[in-house]
């Protein structure tokens, strides 16, 4: 890896907003204007070399994807449009044919948005019941899991890594027991395939969600895992060309087999593309190192930010490459507007994760969120900048 290979980082800013997007190298950039540039064509539908190419190339993502999250097939792996749109296809393309009323969903209050929505709307929509696995000092527990556990539950929902503390759940624990229960599995992995190695089979995992923007990738494309004998009881949710077979105005309709059945539409196809090329860069540096290299940032960080006053980290007991904090007495968006005077990019607010203030206790936080990119010297200006932060109301009210 090298820093060069982000031309963004030219430009005098210290990018620790990883959560929310992460920046591209330019190899991503450079496999998309290559299929814009050379050899544009739709997928699946041309007999002629670069609609062949093209077959190709989509085709060969979804064996790198199948490779890095360690699925048994190609079948496995459907390309979305993103983490939220392959959530929402497990609960109204799944979900809502396989569950009745009065069946139980497990979730957490520090699940993001997109975790909760869709259960709650299939609720109103077919009355299963939406429960929360209460938190332990914020964090999930098996105890707390099996003990949330009845007869009616047929579901936990949950993110393998959170994205506003950025505490890692025990995911392989909590398969096991989904296993031995009959309860489905679903994780969001927004958080965590970017940032260490995910394997579905060794989680038992049955859905699994994520974004390739977050992992170099672009925006608009992303990936619904399932196993293959759920998948295929998933319906599609939408349909068109690409997924049919055959159909009659009779009404007869044959549809394809996974995973082209559950994608219906000119797809994505520059996108997919460039996801597959943030895959090899990501793979060639080693997910083990990436996660061990946030984690060495994040003792970094917390060693010098003794230095600062007034700091409150939330997190600091957490192993992942993410930090919650607040200057105390500051808004969080304020410290944010302050930090961005010095070219300085973190998040603040609630994160879409917004029921999760009933157990914390505090409504918005700022986030720092490394990736592999980011330096040790970065945290330096960060920590000389947060120990200025007197200057803080005069800049944010000037
Ligand atoms: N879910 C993204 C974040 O945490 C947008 O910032």
């Amino acid at each position: 890896m090298k820093r060069e290979d982000f031309p963004i980082l030219k430009n005098d800013l210290i990018y620790f907003d990883n959560g929310a997007t992460t920046l591209k190298p330019q190899v991503v950039v450079d496999s998309m204007i290559d299929y814009y540039t050379n050899y544009t064509a739709n997928a699946h539908r041309g007999d002629y070399d670069n609609s062949l190419k093209v077959d190709m190339k989509y085709e060969e993502v979804r064996t790198k994807v199948k490779n890095f999250i360690h699925a048994k097939s190609e079948r496995e792996i459907i390309f979305t449009s993103g983490a939220t749109d392959s959530l929402n296809r497990i609960v109204f393309g799944y979900m809502k044919t396989h569950l009745k009323q009065g069946d139980e969903v497990l979730i957490t209050k520090a699940e993001h948005a997109s975790n909760v929505l869709p259960w709650l709307e299939l609720e109103k929509e077919i009355g299963i019941v939406v429960r929360y696995i209460p938190l332990e000092n914020h964090l999930v527990t098996m105890e707390n899991v099996e003990k949330s556990i009845t007869e009616k539950v047929k579901v936990i929902s949950l993110a393998h890594v959170t994205n506003v503390l950025g505490d890692i759940r025990p995911i392989a624990e909590i398969g096991k027991l989904c296993q031995e229960k009959n309860i489905l599995l679903v994780v969001d992995g927004a958080q965590s395939v970017p940032h260490r190695k995910v394997d579905v089979e060794e989680l038992e995992i049955d859905f699994l969600a994520f974004s390739a923007h977050k992992m170099l990738g672009p925006t608009g494309v992303g990936v619904l895992y399932g196993k293959e004998n759920l998948l295929e009881e998933m319906k599609p949710l939408e349909f068109g060309g690409g997924m049919n077979a055959s159909f009659a105005s009779s009404g007869e309709v044959e549809y394809k087999s996974l995973p082209s059945r559950l994608e219906a539409g000119t797809p994505p196809i520059a996108e997919v593309i460039g996801m597959g090329a943030a895959i090899d860069y990501l793979e060639e540096i080693g997910m083990d190192q990436i996660h061990r290299y946030e984690i060495e940032l994040k003792k970094y960080f917390l060693e010098k930010a003794k230095e600062v006053d007034k700091l409150v980290i939330y997190n600091p007991d957490i192993e992942s490459g993410l930090i919650a904090f607040n200057i105390d007495g500051v808004f969080s968006q304020d410290t944010a507007v302050y930090l961005n005077h010095y070219h300085i990019c973190v998040r603040a607010g609630n994160h879409c994760a917004k029921i999760l203030k009933e157990d914390l206790f505090v409504k918005n936080t700022c986030r720092i969120s490394f990736y592999f990119y980011n330096t040790k010297e970065e945290i330096d200006q960060l920590i000389t900048v947060l120990k200025n932060a007197k200057d803080l109301f005069q800049i944010v009210l000037s």
